[in-house]
């Protein structure tokens, strides 16, 4: 009501005061509300001027707003392979796909956890490449104490219902701590204009409302309660699940990528492991946007799916098709062999119910109904 009466709905304080209760939270200098977490994406692109003969490097097993950005500002993507223990970018891939056309790194803190930031932000570094953490579904998410968001050149929210802080239609944020980068991306937020009908640079409307900022403001408060109650629900699914015969558990030790996925996998492979529960990084703060298993073995994955459906149990995939495969990618000719992690989670992953609001008996009807169809 306050917002309706005040008859300011295009940013003003309501904004100011989000972006700055963001900014504060996450240790961050400037926080530019945005209309969506694409949009945060595409602004990023935009402000750094990346474009048509440039290249930015991205995860293929990742929701496609990540690569849709870099190929509508007309550069390429070039896809990496992911880590099956974490679900993120796999560095060594990375290193392996920098090119003097290469312009930004974009890891992906997939389903509430960092990517392996250390290792990428040397890289980036050393070429002199900028980095844009999607960091959509990790709000409140933390690698090594840091914040994620706060890490690289720039990071990207998302608020979309179904997020950790979610609002009520669609909304994000943009955030950096270079001063320069914050007040051109703001800039670019409102058609490239400053002053006013004098443009500067092509931008756009990519402006968050401030109905959205003000419903957002009176759940920021309650953001990490809402995170700790997921990481309680998945907490709770791991020690419930890891005892059924067959399900294996994902690594939690320091290093993910190559190592760790090499044993988890002998591992799993070893007791024939049908399901393998995520784990956080022991470095890592997850905060649980998702709770997704892989489930091992040809069609078993649409079959536990049915399953579940028909108990009333509500899943998804995130993501069956990965950004290499799909048909507007084509053109680019990335065979699915040459990322065959991304090829295989997208067949594997099925995440289940973690949200805050679950109750106990919720819970455990998850939990005895995954246990039936492996025990049957
Ligand atoms: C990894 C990732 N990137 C980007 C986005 C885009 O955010 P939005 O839906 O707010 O545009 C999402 C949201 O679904 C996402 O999960």
């Amino acid at each position: 009501m306050r917002v309706l009466r005040s008859g300011q709905y295009i940013l003003g304080a309501e904004v100011q005061g989000f972006e700055a209760s963001v900014a504060r939270m996450i240790g961050v200098r400037h926080a530019i509300g945005v209309s969506s977490g694409t949009d945060a994406i595409l602004l990023a692109l935009m402000t750094l001027g990346i474009g048509a003969g440039d290249e930015v490097i991205c995860p293929s097993f990742t929701f496609f707003a990540t690569a849709g950005c870099v190929a509508r500002v007309g550069a390429k993507p070039v896809f990496v392979d992911s880590c099956p223990v974490c679900f993120n970018l796999d560095i060594v891939d990375v290193a392996r796909k920098v090119t003097t056309k290469t312009k930004a790194i974009i890891p992906v803190h997939l389903f509430g956890q960092a990517a392996e930031m250390d290792g990428l932000m040397r890289l980036a570094a050393e070429h002199k490449l900028a980095v844009i953490e999607d960091a959509a579904q990790s709000l409140g998410a933390r690698y090594k104490e840091r914040f994620v968001g706060g890490i690289g050149t720039f990071g990207t929210f998302s608020f979309f219902p179904s997020k950790n802080l979610g609002g009520f239609g669609d909304s994000g944020m943009l955030v950096t701590n270079d001063d320069a980068l914050a007040d051109k991306a703001r800039i670019f937020r409102t058609h490239g204009s400053q002053p006013k009908y004098y443009h500067k640079y092509v931008g756009g409307n990519f402006r968050i409302d401030p109905l959205q900022a003000a419903l957002l403001s009176v759940k920021l408060p309650h953001c990490q309660s809402y995170s700790l109650r997921r990481s309680a629900n998945a907490g709770y699914y791991t020690e419930q699940l890891r005892g059924i015969p067959g399900v294996a558990i994902g690594g939690d030790s320091e290093c993910c990528c190559q190592v760790q996925a090499a044993r988890i996998n002998a591992r799993a492979s070893k007791i024939d492991a049908g399901l393998i529960l995520p784990s956080a990084l022991q470095h890592n703060e997850h905060i649980w946007n998702q709770y997704t298993l892989r489930v091992i073995g040809q069609g078993r994955r649409e079959k536990l799916r049915a399953f579940l459906t028909a108990k009333e149990i509500g899943t998804e995939i995130y993501y069956p098709v990965p950004m290499h495969a799909q048909e507007c990618f084509a053109h680019l000719g990335v065979a699915s062999s040459s990322l065959p992690w991304a090829t295989r989670l997208a067949q594997e992953v099925l995440s289940i119910p973690v949200y805050p609001e679950l109750a106990n008996e919720q819970k455990e009807y998850v939990c005895a109904s995954i246990r039936e169809f492996f025990q049957a």
